[in-house]
């Protein structure tokens, strides 16, 4: 961008922020923002964090607006979680691909054929998914959950990537749904192996959502916050990372002195980014678009978000 444009756009986004400030006052509000989100966005959040980090706010907060800036899921865990608050997500066509590939109908025959085992679910699944589902769980807590489940056979949905990752900490018999993120499944080994020769001092870090033969070239393997934390600790000065380009924000602002190259220019989430600053305030003037689910839906539901809670 020009200098004139970018000056145009810190001003425009100074006035935002001012605007932002008086109305999270007046509706007694919090922002909760994913780290894939643009960085406008992470710099006015009153709490940034991965899925389940935002998950526990969201049950949590005395606010009586939540703005979700995040993807459709992760609105409706909100919703479920804190049913008398009001949850707004500023651009409704923020979907996950991946929370798509699966649905409850063909959840249920899956059921049918496995009577014996029990159902865990991906955060990244819409609510009448997890209504279906015995336990929730997030890329943070996915192994503890699966070894907490009271059966020998496990109906894991939507990621097979991840559900191949978290077969290899369990003895339990795993049947994977087909399901993947566009985003994190772009990354090659291709990709890796370029990136590792232009910078060999690198430690390449990646997140259990990319490909299992990507997955096992890794240093190190965690759910974002995972990768955020073992970066800030790590003696290394130099990352490549195999995630969602947002987490940059967090990664730079815990350590500005270290190098982060992102293992592909594909690793944008295309639904994280529709959310911007302007609909973040616009969606707080209109307390538009609410997310809705239909109460006997959230009650199933709920039960299968609170045990992932519970896990120890
Ligand atoms: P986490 O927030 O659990 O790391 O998940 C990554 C993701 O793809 C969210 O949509
Ligand atoms: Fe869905 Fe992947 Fe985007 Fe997360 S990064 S919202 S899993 S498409």
């Amino acid at each position: 961008m020009e200098t004139l444009a970018l000056e145009r756009k810190a001003e425009q986004n100074r006035e935002l922020r001012e605007r932002l400030l008086k109305l999270k006052k007046e509706r007694n509000a919090i922002i909760l923002a994913h780290y894939y989100q643009r960085d406008e966005i992470q710099e006015v959040a009153d709490f940034r964090g991965d899925s389940f980090l935002l998950a526990q706010k969201a049950a949590q907060t005395d606010a009586d607006v939540i703005v979700f800036c995040g993807v459709h899921f992760m609105g409706e865990s909100a919703k479920i979680l804190a049913p008398n608050k009001t949850v707004l997500v500023p651009d409704e066509r923020a979907g996950c691909p991946m929370a798509d590939m699966v649905n409850p109908i063909g959840l249920r025959e899956l059921k049918a054929k496995h009577p014996n085992a029990k159902v865990v679910t991906y955060i990244n699944s819409s609510a009448d998914v997890k209504a279906e589902t015995d336990i929730c769980c997030t890329s943070a807590n996915a192994v503890k959950v699966v070894n907490s489940v009271d059966a020998d056979e496990i109906i894991w949905c939507p990621d097979k990537n991840l559900g191949h990752y978290v077969s290899q900490f369990t003895d339990k018999k795993m049947i994977i749904w087909e399901g993947y993120c566009n985003t994190h499944d772009m990354l090659t080994v291709k990709d890796v192996v370029e990136m590792r020769e232009k910078y060999p001092n690198a430690e390449f870090v990646v997140h259990p959502e990319c490909r299992p033969e990507v997955v096992a070239m890794a240093d190190f393997v965690g759910s974002t916050t995972g990768i955020l934390k073992y970066c800030r600790e790590s003696s290394h000065k130099e990352f490549i990372v195999g995630t969602e380009d947002g987490t940059g924000y967090q990664l730079r602002l815990d350590s500005p002195d270290k190098t982060f190259h992102f293992a592909s220019k594909f690793l944008v989430c295309p639904n994280m980014k529709v959310n911007n600053l302007k609909k973040v305030v616009r969606a707080l003037e209109t307390m538009q678009p609410e997310i809705y689910v239909p109460e006997d839906v959230a009650d199933k539901a709920r039960q299968s978000l609170e045990r992932m809670l519970l896990v120890k």
